[in-house]
């Protein structure tokens, strides 16, 4: 479950292209999220897939036409667009691009988009050229004049057999701009929120360097929570496999140094600063610029102190450390709430099974500056990052009383 996702009615397009395949997994994955799936297919899209499927993912009546008997939206055309949250139409043909630009209202697809008062977000998904060509590019402006959001299409394989723009974005990108919409006035909207993530790289030389098992799940995961919650979200990253996040500035580095330098010219601005990333203490005094050779038994590597970050960031913002403690986590996670002059810190014992680096999920103990200790169970890195970003919450509101 996506807290951003649950019980929203999601208003779910499909135009006929051959990327229909890939609405099928949007719905399940946003009906597995939470949300409400109702989906309006026009005739084209029935001919590539079925409103059976779609029913049997969402659980829901599927629309198919204005005067469809089985549709329980049938008669009363624009009870979609009364109900939506959001609309949301992918893929989105040329066709369908081309009729909402003109307001034409033949379908009950274009007729909730006319009626709606909801966000729209159109996911185009067309041959190339067809999605170059000026009169599409026209209408999509003319559709972004209009407010909605245009997002894709995607380079990639496309299904004539040539590469090029014009495919349908991909599911959980799609998925990201549908969150990042239905948050943009959530709880922490005008709040900056500057989170970290991943584990530093410290360069031996150009082939080897210091570094831990910190995958980024932890930061993403808060990075992606912020932002459902309406905070324009910084994330300073250091190198991971994961996809950025939509909707989030992301900066890249790599040198516990890098990440210092980013922090300070962004945290200034921001209302908290959560530090999720596994920073280097050390690093090499002086980094090879020629890969080192093996030609004896044993090697030293002069190791200096990298600055701590937490410590260092000066400002008047909420600051959350962690704490990855394989042992006496509480007693240590104390001392460093204390010793890095934070309002919360987050322990967590890396050595829980499917704890602490590069799970899914994550067992805490969150604990704030006045002594509060919470204890929690393993859960998705996801809900520990909504469990972090309450408390932050609150403690804005105390900062900031209304
Ligand atoms: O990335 P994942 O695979 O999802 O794993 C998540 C995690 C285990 C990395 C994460 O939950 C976590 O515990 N992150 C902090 C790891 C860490 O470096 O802990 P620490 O106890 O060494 O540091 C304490 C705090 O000081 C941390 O917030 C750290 O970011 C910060 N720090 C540390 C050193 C330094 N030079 N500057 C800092 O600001």
């Amino acid at each position: 479950m996506i807290p951003v996702l649950i019980g929203k009615h999601v208003v779910l397009g499909v135009t006929g292209s051959i990327a229909c395949y890939k609405a099928l997994d949007l719905a399940s994955k946003l009906t597995q999220a939470g949300a409400l799936v109702e989906v309006i297919m026009t005739h084209g899209a029935s001919q590539f897939v079925t409103p059976l499927a779609f029913r049997s993912l969402t659980h829901r009546q599927v629309t198919t036409s204005l005067s469809c008997p089985q549709s329980e939206h049938s008669i009363e055309h624009v009870a979609l667009a009364e109900k939506a949250d959001v609309v949301v139409v992918a893929p989105a043909t040329a066709h369908c691009i081309a009729k909402a630009a003109l307001g034409l209202a033949d379908d009950p697809l274009t007729t909730t988009l006319l009626a709606t008062q909801a966000p729209i977000i159109i996911a185009p998904a067309m041959d190339g050229h067809m999605y170059q060509n000026p009169a599409t590019q026209h209408n999509l402006e003319k559709l972004h004049a209009r407010g909605m959001t245009i997002v894709g299409p995607d380079k990639g394989r496309l299904a004539s057999g040539i590469t090029g723009i014009g495919r349908l974005i991909e599911t959980q990108q799609l998925i990201g701009h549908i969150r990042a919409i239905l948050g943009r006035n959530g709880y922490l909207a005008n709040k900056t929120i500057v989170i970290s993530a991943g584990g530093t790289q410290e360069h031996i030389d150009p082939a080897r360097m210091i570094t831990n098992r910190s995958s980024g799940k932890m930061g993403y995961a808060l990075a992606e929570a912020a932002r459902d919650q309406g905070a324009r979200t910084i994330l300073i990253s250091a190198p991971t496999s994961l996809s950025d996040p939509v909707a989030v500035q992301v900066i890249k580095v790599e040198t516990a140094l890098e990440m210092q330098q980013q922090v300070n010219q962004v945290a200034s601005k921001a209302e908290a600063l959560i530090m999720a990333a596994a920073v280097s203490d050390y690093r090499p005094k002086t980094t090879a610029t020629r890969k080192l050779k093996k030609d004896s038994n044993s090697m030293d590597i002069e190791l200096v102190k990298n600055p701590d970050i937490l410590v260092e960031t000066k400002g008047s913002m909420v600051k959350v450390g962690f704490a990855a403690e394989s042992n006496d986590l509480i007693e240590n996670a104390k001392l460093k709430l204390v010793q890095k002059g934070l309002d919360l810190i987050v322990a967590n014992d890396i050595t829980t099974p499917n704890g602490g680096f590069g799970t899914d999920t994550n067992k805490v103990v969150i604990i704030s500056k006045n002594g509060v200790e919470e204890n929690f169970p393993l859960m998705s890195k996801e809900s520990v990052a909504h469990q972090i970003l309450d408390r932050i919450r609150v403690l804005l509101d105390k900062f900031s009383p209304c």
